[in-house]
């Protein structure tokens, strides 16, 4: 039965983000921008795969997230609660109660974020949240073990998340939390020319795959003229040319 491997190509940025999550590499953050179909989600999900087992990765993905409580949540819960006693004792005092910090995220957002808006102005949310957020990053930075923390689908987070991973997420884990190394997907991703951290950054802009002999590394078991014929008619668009071979698979010998 013909198989297909589970990426082409795109050999470049995997070997740098292993590099990066074994510590072997001189910057920890990573931008994945490129349209629809070019393969950035496979391509998270390939890094998340080969990631060495002793270190943590955190997938999160931005798709309807409008909070930067949603964020801290998912990953104070992935890591385990217990890495978070800063940030835990902030939350209970804003909470002045009982506390449901329990094991699923949903729970864990909703006591954050009335630790940060409940029944206080304006003024006060943003100083909680600065509390918050410090008391995250103090956490984060004295995590033993190397993590990794992928966003996806950034275009699709709101302007204030947005410009929160911007300045404050992608500045802290350049200077501050020296363990953690962060990789941002989307069809548009923070201005790699920041001045602050853009120049410790690795920006791959993902494009078409036009060379055949990548999918044919892809696609060993058919014929390499209908690869070609396929590769081609896509353009190398990896979703198109994907589904276009998994078709020809199907049909090939029937
Ligand atoms: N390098 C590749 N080799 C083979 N197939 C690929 C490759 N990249 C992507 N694909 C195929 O294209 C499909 C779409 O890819 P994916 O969802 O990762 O794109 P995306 O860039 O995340 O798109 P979006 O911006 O819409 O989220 C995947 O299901 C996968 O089958
Ligand atoms: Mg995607």
């Amino acid at each position: 039965m013909p198989k297909l491997r589970n990426l082409a190509n795109r050999t470049k940025e995997l070997d740098i983000f292993l590099k990066m999550a074994a510590g072997d590499h001189d910057c920890r953050i990573m931008l994945i921008e490129g349209v629809s179909g070019m393969g950035k989600t496979s391509l998270l999900s390939r890094f998340r795969h080969e990631c060495p087992s002793e270190v943590k990765f955190v997938p999160f993905d931005c798709k309807g997230v409008n909070s930067i409580a949603t964020f801290l949540a998912e990953v104070v819960v992935d890591l385990g609660h217990e890495n978070f006693p800063r940030f835990l004792e902030k939350v209970k005092f804003f909470v002045q109660g009982g506390v449901d910090f329990s094991e699923n995220d949903i729970a864990a957002e909703k006591t954050i974020s009335i630790a940060i808006n409940s029944n206080v102005d304006l003024a006060t949310q943003d100083y909680r949240l600065e509390q918050l957020q410090q008391a995250f990053f103090d956490d984060l930075a004295l995590l033993e073990h190397r993590t990794v923390i992928s966003l996806d689908t950034y275009q699709d987070a709101n302007d204030s998340l947005q410009a929160w991973i911007e300045t404050k997420w992608l500045r802290t884990v350049d200077r501050r939390v020296k363990n953690v190394v962060t990789v941002i997907a989307g069809q548009s991703v923070p201005n790699p020319n920041n001045s602050v951290w853009g120049d410790n950054c690795e920006h791959f802009l993902l494009t078409a795959i036009i060379d055949i002999q990548a999918w044919c590394e892809f696609c060993s078991d058919l014929p390499e003229a209908a690869i070609k014929a396929a590769a081609i008619s896509c353009e190398g668009h990896p979703k198109n040319t994907h589904q276009t071979l998994s078709l020809l698979i199907e049909r090939w010998s029937a």
